[in-house]
């Protein structure tokens, strides 16, 4: 009786460890930062509310910043912005970014992104969904897709964004280079 137990734990036990490496084989898919499945670049024009400029501002801050450091540490900015395909404000939109931003550090200007991109036109419809750290020291910075819906359905990948352009405190463009290691 116990001989029969202890082979049965035994088959179990390589069973288990030939499901495991199998699991593992399956998830180590070796993904190539350079070989995205998906790419495309769109500019992002953020427009402040600056108290007269109603007719063109596309975001406001919703909490002003604290008085740690003086880089604006916890000022909320929530936005609906145009994404078109080259560096023009007024080109034909072709999404919209939809989300905030808030700077978070004390010592130079970094902020936090969330944002939903969303598509709405007969050559794409659905949303990309993005969020993170926006280091803004950095020529580019990279931020993550964390899911997406419609023609993104179940997106995954990386928004690697560059700061094309900023006016005074009004107006800034970013560049988003749009990669997708994900694609169903
Ligand atoms: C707001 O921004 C516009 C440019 O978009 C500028 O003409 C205007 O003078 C600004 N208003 C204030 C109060 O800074
Ligand atoms: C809005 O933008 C247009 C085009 O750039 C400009 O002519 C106009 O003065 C702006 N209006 C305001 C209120 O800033
Ligand atoms: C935010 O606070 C600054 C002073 O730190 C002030 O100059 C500015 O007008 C405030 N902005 C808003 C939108 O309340
Ligand atoms: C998408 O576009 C269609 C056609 O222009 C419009 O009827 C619909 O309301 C839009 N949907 C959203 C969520 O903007």
């Amino acid at each position: 009786m116990g001989r029969i137990v202890y082979k049965y734990v035994i088959f179990i036990f390589f069973s288990l460890l030939i499901l495991n490496s199998f699991f593992i084989i399956a998830h180590s898919k070796n993904l190539d930062e350079k070989k995205p499945c998906k790419r495309f670049v769109l500019y992002y024009h953020d427009i402040l509310f600056n108290g007269t400029n109603g007719a063109n501002a596309t975001s406001a801050t919703v909490a002003n910043r604290t008085k740690l450091g003086n880089f604006n540490h916890g000022m909320l900015v929530v936005f609906d912005d145009p994404m078109t395909t080259d560096h023009h404000l007024l080109s034909p939109p072709v999404a919209r970014a939809q989300g905030f931003y808030f700077y978070d550090m004390k010592t130079t200007y970094n902020a936090w992104f969330s944002y939903t991109l969303i598509f709405n036109s007969t050559e794409h419809k659905g949303t990309i969904n993005i969020m993170g750290a926006d280091l803004m020291g950095e020529e580019t910075r990279d931020l993550s897709i964390v899911g997406g819906t419609g023609d993104f359905f179940m997106a995954r990948g990386i928004v690697a964004i560059r700061t094309d352009i900023a006016q005074g405190d009004y107006y800034f463009r970013l560049e988003m280079d749009i990669k997708l290691y994900e694609c169903y």
